[in-house]
């Protein structure tokens, strides 16, 4: 599968005579030890009872590599089969995933929505899933699935032995569809600076990578935090996709589900592990868990070498492969990506309010740390100024994010048109055979923009990225036709020092 790599295992437990001993095959060692121990305690405390003799357990495959404390709660039940509490018959109609405590509480597992998944589409597993209470929320994104999520050890016998107790459903919990939007930021709160978020809506509408240049405390963090705002509402395929990374990195909060477009910004001293994923098994990072939503990357070019390398594959393929000990895992990471940076080292080339202090050598070193692969992918480039005083003290504002979000979900809609019979979702991710189909100029747009190509020296990649911006404008104003006007505009998000 996708991510995580799900194994189904069988619990056979076996008792001969001896003296009393519990072992269990096929787990690592250290993992083992905790486990036996959770689950004499637990059962112990819920039933009173400990098998007599030597009991093993043998958890099957043994060759592969299990992870996590999935399995206390059926090897618990199965060693109650075994002492006839409960009908073996009966607990082969179950498939069982639980951490248990000492005092037979079942936990929380991680990765749950991504076992529940591989169980629905299992032809040979019990589509019957017992399962931890909090982990119920993820796992009912997938649907015809039969959940039984249980608080406790007893529960999940009295589930067993209960054939008429219905599966649990969704019904009076907080509803997927009912979304309601992030109240906390909007883009009303930032005063000012119109292009930067003229420029976002279209980020937000094309699905477009920006990159902000400006002074500190003009704005740039809180225009990137606002982004998600303006993002149309998660689709159920893509809420099931980002809930199942944070679902494996076990960061899902109280309600179990990710329901907007996330956001993340890793640190610039963040690890290349940490940011794109790694690690044995390997665990999604950084940019998966701002799949389906925003990376903002501040201080870009403070940012590792290798960070910024391995952020390659991903911004062109929408995924992250991670290879170890001869497997490799594929992460899902399609994001926009928001980066943010001063103009040079200390920040106040040209701003209003500082003088800069830097030479001009230092300045391109600067800026050469940015240069190359990564802003190729990125299409729109703003500057982000110093804004008048009177603007900061104005206390109606412009735009707010309300108005915005509803032009990005009309230029999606035309955008999911356009693109129905291709993998692809967003003016963005246009291929050059795409862009030539669906960029065409009329000879007056065509004309100027060969002007433009010439004046400016355009490179090739210049021209493509104006294309697909003009395209994206050209859907906000929905208009088939891209028009000189939009083309101008496009053009205007990009640097000189380029
Ligand atoms: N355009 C703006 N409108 C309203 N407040 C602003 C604006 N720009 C900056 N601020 C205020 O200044 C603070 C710092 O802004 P920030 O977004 O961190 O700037 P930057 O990231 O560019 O350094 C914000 O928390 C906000 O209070
Ligand atoms: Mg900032």
């Amino acid at each position: 599968m996708f991510g995580v790599e799900t194994v189904p295992v069988e619990v056979e437990v076996d008792l001969s005579s001896g003296l009393p001993s519990v072992a269990i095959v096929g787990l690592p060692d250290s993992a083992v030890r905790e486990s036996k121990e959770r689950i004499r305690s637990a059962l112990k405390n819920t039933f009173n009872t400990l098998p007599k003799g030597r009991l093993t357990i043998s958890l099957a495959p043994a060759d592969v590599k299990k992870e996590g404390a999935f399995f206390d709660l059926p090897i618990a039940l199965a060693i109650l089969a075994h002492l006839e509490v409960l009908p073996r018959q009966t607990l082969q109609e179950f498939t069982i995933i639980g951490e248990l405590s000492l005092d037979g509480k079942v936990r929380r597992v991680n990765g749950a929505l991504a076992i529940a998944d591989e169980v629905a589409r299992s032809a040979k597993l019990p589509q019957k899933l017992i399962l931890p209470h909090a982990n119920r929320l993820e796992a009912s994104l997938i649907r015809d699935l039969q959940l039984y999520p249980v608080k406790s050890l007893a529960e999940a016998v009295e589930v067993i032995l209960d054939p008429e107790r219905p599966p649990y459903s969704r019904q009076g919990e907080p509803d997927i569809e009912n979304e309601s939007l992030n109240e906390d930021l909007d883009f009303a709160e930032v005063k000012g600076q119109e292009t930067a978020k003229r420029a976002l809506e279209i980020s937000a509408a094309g699905g477009h990578n920006v990159l902000m240049v400006g002074p500190p405390g003009t704005g740039k963090t809180m225009l990137a935090r606002r982004l998600p705002t303006i993002l149309p509402p998660l689709t159920e395929a893509q809420i099931v996709e980002t809930t199942k990374i944070y679902s494996i990195k076990g960061l899902l909060g109280e309600d179990g589900i990710v329901r907007r477009p996330p956001f993340r910004a890793p640190h610039h001293s963040s690890s290349a592990p940490a940011v794109v994923g790694g690690g044995n098994p390997p665990m999604p990072g950084e940019i998966s868990l701002a799949h389906n939503g925003v990376l903002f990357l501040d201080e870009l070019p403070e940012f590792r070498r290798d960070v910024i390398e391995a952020l390659r594959e991903p911004m062109e393929e929408g995924y992250i492969r991670i290879s170890r000990a001869g497997t490799t895992t594929r992460f899902p990471a399609r994001f926009i990506m928001i980066a943010a940076m001063n103009p040079c080292p200390c920040g106040y080339l040209n701003s209003t309010r500082r003088t800069c202090v830097c030479e001009e050598y230092q300045i391109q070193r600067y800026r050469r740390k940015v240069s190359g692969p990564i802003l190729d992918r990125i299409d729109l480039h703003i500057e982000v100024n110093d804004i008048e005083p009177e603007k900061l003290q104005a206390s109606e504002s412009s735009v707010d994010s309300a108005s915005m979000r509803e032009r990005v979900i009309k230029a999606r809609e035309r955008q999911r048109w356009r693109f129905r019979d291709t993998p692809i979702e967003t003016n963005s991710q246009m291929s050059n055979r795409l862009i030539r189909l669906h960029c065409r100029l009329d000879d007056k747009a065509q004309e100027m923009l060969k002007q433009a190509v010439l004046r400016l020296g355009l490179s090739t990649r210049a021209y493509t990225r104006t294309l697909k911006v003009a395209r994206t404008i050209a859907d906000l104003e929905n208009s088939e036709q891209i028009k000189t006007t939009h083309i101008l505009e496009a053009l205007t998000y990009r640097f000189s020092w380029q």
